[in-house]
């Protein structure tokens, strides 16, 4: 996305967002890593905690917990997500940190929700970084399409890769359904969603096919969008080269089965030195810089900014 910096310069503004299916596979230690990491290349960020059950990213930043969160603004005692950033140790990157408090504010209203979106996006900063809660709840899968690059983490268990299947499929219907205006069109996503319809639609391809079918010329518009849903894999917890290849093969099964392009973005090992910063509530990129995870997170952080440059280039140059 590109927007307006200071004195008027066209500038690269990317909302990122880290999800993935289930608990506990390292999104917020790669938004960390990611934030930091862009910090130290002098890129004005803001890391977001979108993860409004559970906010901890300020922990993972090492930052000290903020006197406003999210909750002030979705609850209006502050007007503006301005009002609600924290500092960080790192002079360019900054903390809105998540609710923290009242169960209501894991589960905004939609019009809160949207409000909050708009205002993340108008945003005066070059990076972006939101780190989502799990799960495939409607607040992450819309905070993970209002972002520029949708990253998921996946670690090497059944369950883990089962979920970012189902939420790479839930945001491509969620999407989808945006994108199609006629009620016949939406209500056939609908059905899509439920995995036991009688019309057979089983995956985002059925469903493309099945549209297609229907209208080719609402299809093949469709086709066209829909291609530009393109989320971002990182393995976490790596153990082994099997573990490793996994990015590859899930890559392969969703452009086989679904129709969607993944982007493979590399992997991080499984690492103790992980665990042991954060139970200092050090970032580790920062405690272990010459780290295997440290420099796994670095090589995803550059497989981005190269397919970043890639997409600025098009827009500016055309
Ligand atoms: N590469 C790694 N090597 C070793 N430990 C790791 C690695 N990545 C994450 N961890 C550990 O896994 C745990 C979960 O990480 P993290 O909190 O980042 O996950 P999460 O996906 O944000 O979880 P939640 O869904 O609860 O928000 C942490 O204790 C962290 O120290
Ligand atoms: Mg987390």
């Amino acid at each position: 996305m590109l927007g307006l910096g200071e004195q008027g310069r066209l500038v690269q503004k990317e909302i990122w967002a880290v999800g993935g299916g289930k608990g506990g596979t390292g999104k917020t230690y790669l938004s960390a890593s990611l934030a930091i990491g862009l910090a130290k290349l002098g890129k004005r960020v803001i890391a977001i905690d979108a993860d409004l059950g559970c906010a901890n990213l300020h922990t993972a930043l090492g930052a000290d917990p903020p006197a406003a969160t999210l909750s002030d603004f979705i609850k209006g005692r502050m007007k503006t997500l301005s009002e609600v950033l924290g500092e960080t140790s790192f002079p360019t990157l900054r903390l809105i940190s998540g609710a923290h408090d009242f169960l209501e504010i894991a589960n905004p209203k939609h019009t809160e929700k949207m409000r909050l979106i708009r205002q993340i996006q108008d945003l005066d900063v070059e990076y972006i970084i939101l780190d989502l809660g799990a799960g495939t709840a409607f607040n992450s899968l819309d905070f993970f399409l209002a972002a520029d690059r949708g990253i998921l983490t996946v670690i090497p268990e059944p369950t883990s890769i089962e979920n970012v299947y189902r939420f790479i499929k839930s945001a491509f219907y969620r999407r989808f359904k945006r994108a199609v205006r006629h009620p016949d069109m939406k209500a056939l996503v609908s059905c899509a969603m439920d995995q036991k319809n009688e019309r057979g639609i089983r995956t985002p391809h059925d469903l493309m096919a099945c549209v297609e079918a229907i209208d080719s010329e609402v299809g093949g518009r469709l086709r066209k969008t829909m291609a530009e849903f393109s989320p971002k894999l990182v393995v976490n917890q790596v153990r082994s080269q099997d573990d490793a290849a996994l990015g590859l093969s899930m890559r392969s099964s969703c452009s086989k089965y679904f129709g969607i392009h993944v982007e493979y973005l590399g992997f991080v090992e499984y690492d103790d030195c992980v665990w042991r910063a954060m139970k200092r509530k050090r970032p580790p990129v920062m405690e272990y810089p010459d780290a295997v995870s440290s420099r796994g997170t670095g090589t995803v952080l550059a497989n981005l900014l190269k397919g970043e440059q890639i997409a600025f280039d098009l827009c500016v140059r055309g």
